[in-house]
């Protein structure tokens, strides 16, 4: 197992005790971007060659990911964040429903494995506590690309058309600009015979990550990071070394940390430009910002109430919202927060309401007013990214908070307790004796989406 045996069960035995008015000091070293090292994971399906991947952080998602590329034939191999893939012993093209079901992002694999072997057949990832999640753009753009596909009981069967065991370059024009599809597309297409454009493609980081390594895997693939993609199609590809960008979600985090404290610390590495929008906020709510290199140092006082609205890159981030809209419930005055991305992504504003937070929410909007002071209380994480959220409310919170909901933020950050106590947050992890049983705190049953559902 890539990163400790944790089963579900096992995590929800575990909270995080949080003493409030927290404050954070000094340098946290930021991991390896889940969204790009799990995209790149499945990109290993596309070579025959060996894979040497750096800076991949020890995450639950990671781990499941890995779990699947074994159950295809992988051989992987762990030595602290570095990971050897070898995948010349892939003898299955078929994903597992109970691996699928708990990450989502294993349904990138289908690009890979059709393109590779000229069918693929993954179960429908489904949808979770964020959104409905469609894969109508993975789906479209693979039939656009000469795959036959049927999805029966749950199941998506993809063949090369015909009796071609390629796909073939074409022009494909997205609808929205989808993370997954994008990436999907471009693996399916690299091996294809012919160009392809993937036009409205997703201009993500971690995209742009993935193009980059398939480029030194021989793939020729050109303007990853632009409004349209091009793609050569190339008959193989070959094995590389690859080292995974910083997670801009996880320093971004970190940054509005330590604006909701008052704090000044500084965040390496990173990639200036990936958080540009996410600093250019902090700046506008008052909160210093220094960059030299690949370090950002931030410096906070008295934080001011500012919108955002959430939107594919450059925009500000979907993942950084929740966080964001812990800041904004302890700012002097009011502020609006749009979620555009997902449409049921505002799950935390219900506790940060009971924690003492004044927001009123209406569909994705959320109108926040400035509290003085928000309180400590049992909180439950409902998906990633939601918890980190709260966890940063229990830190500004006056009095101390229990956090549960371990299951959702082990998927994406890597030893985030650790990097907090370590930045002079008092928090620690406890293991209870009994497996936590949500309705055994004092949740509003109003608050029907707090509850357990799969992994976003
Ligand atoms: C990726 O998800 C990330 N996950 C998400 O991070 C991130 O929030 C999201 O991109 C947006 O940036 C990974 O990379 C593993 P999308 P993805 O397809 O690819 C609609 C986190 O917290 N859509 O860009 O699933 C969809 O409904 C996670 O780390 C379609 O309509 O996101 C959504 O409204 C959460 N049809 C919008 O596009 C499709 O076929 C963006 O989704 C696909 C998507």
């Amino acid at each position: 197992m890539i990163c400790g045996s944790k089963t579900k069960s096992y995590l929800k035995s575990q909270n995080l005790k949080i003493l409030g008015q927290g404050k954070l000091n000094g340098i946290v070293k930021i991991s390896g971007a889940k969204n790009s090292a799990l995209v790149l994971l499945a990109s290993s399906l596309l070579t025959n060659e060996k894979i040497i991947l750096e800076n991949v952080p020890f995450l639950t998602d990671i781990e499941k990911m890995g779990n699947i590329l074994k159950n295809l034939g992988v051989n992987l191999v762990r030595k602290n964040n570095q990971l050897e893939i070898d995948p010349t012993t892939i003898s299955i093209k078929e994903l597992p429903y109970e691996l699928v079901k708990g990450l989502r992002a294993s349904f990138f694999c289908i690009g890979a494995l059709l393109t590779k072997f000229g069918e693929a057949q993954v179960p429908l990832p489904g949808g979770c506590n964020i959104g409905s999640r469609p894969i109508d753009e993975h789906i479209n753009g693979l039939i656009a690309l000469g795959a036959d596909i049927v999805i029966e009981e749950g199941i998506v069967k993809a063949k090369t058309r015909g009796n071609k065991n390629r796909l073939h370059g074409t022009h494909i024009k997205l609808n929205c600009p989808s993370v997954g599809a994008t990436e999907t597309l471009i693996m399916a297409a690299s091996l294809a015979k012919g160009r392809t454009t993937i036009k409205n493609a997703a201009r993500e980081p971690e995209v742009q990550d993935l193009c980059q390594m398939l480029n030194k895997m021989g793939a020729k693939i050109y303007d990853s990071g632009k409004e349209t993609i091009i793609i050569d199609g190339v008959n193989k590809l070959g094995g590389c070394t690859h080292k995974v960008i910083p997670d801009r979600i996880e320093a971004g985090t970190f940054l509005i940390a330590a604006a909701a404290t008052s704090s000044s610390i500084t965040i390496s590495p990173v990639i200036p430009h990936h958080l540009e929008a996410v600093t250019d906020k902090l700046q506008e709510s008052g909160s210093k910002i220094t960059i030299k290199g690949n370090s950002i140092s931030i410096k906070s006082k008295e934080i001011k109430g500012v919108d955002i609205e959430t939107a594919p890159f450059p925009g500000f981030p979907t993942d950084l919202q929740a966080p964001f809209t812990t800041l904004m419930t302890i700012a002097n005055g009011e502020s609006k927060i749009t979620e555009t991305i997902f449409e049921n992504r505002m799950n935390h504003i219900y506790l940060l309401n009971e924690m003492g937070a004044s927001i009123k929410l209406n569909k994705n909007v959320a109108h926040i007013k400035g509290v003085k002071r928000i309180n400590g209380m049992n909180l439950v994480g409902s998906d990633l990214r939601s918890s980190a959220a709260l966890i940063i409310a229990g830190i500004i919170a006056k009095g101390s908070s229990n956090f549960y909901g371990l299951e959702h933020l082990d998927r994406g950050y890597e030893n985030f307790e650790l990097k907090l106590k370590n930045l002079g947050v008092k928090i620690i992890r406890e293991i209870s004796k009994k497996t936590f049983e949500e309705n055994g705190y004092k949740i509003d049953p109003r608050s029907d989406k707090i509850s357990k559902l799969e992994a976003a």
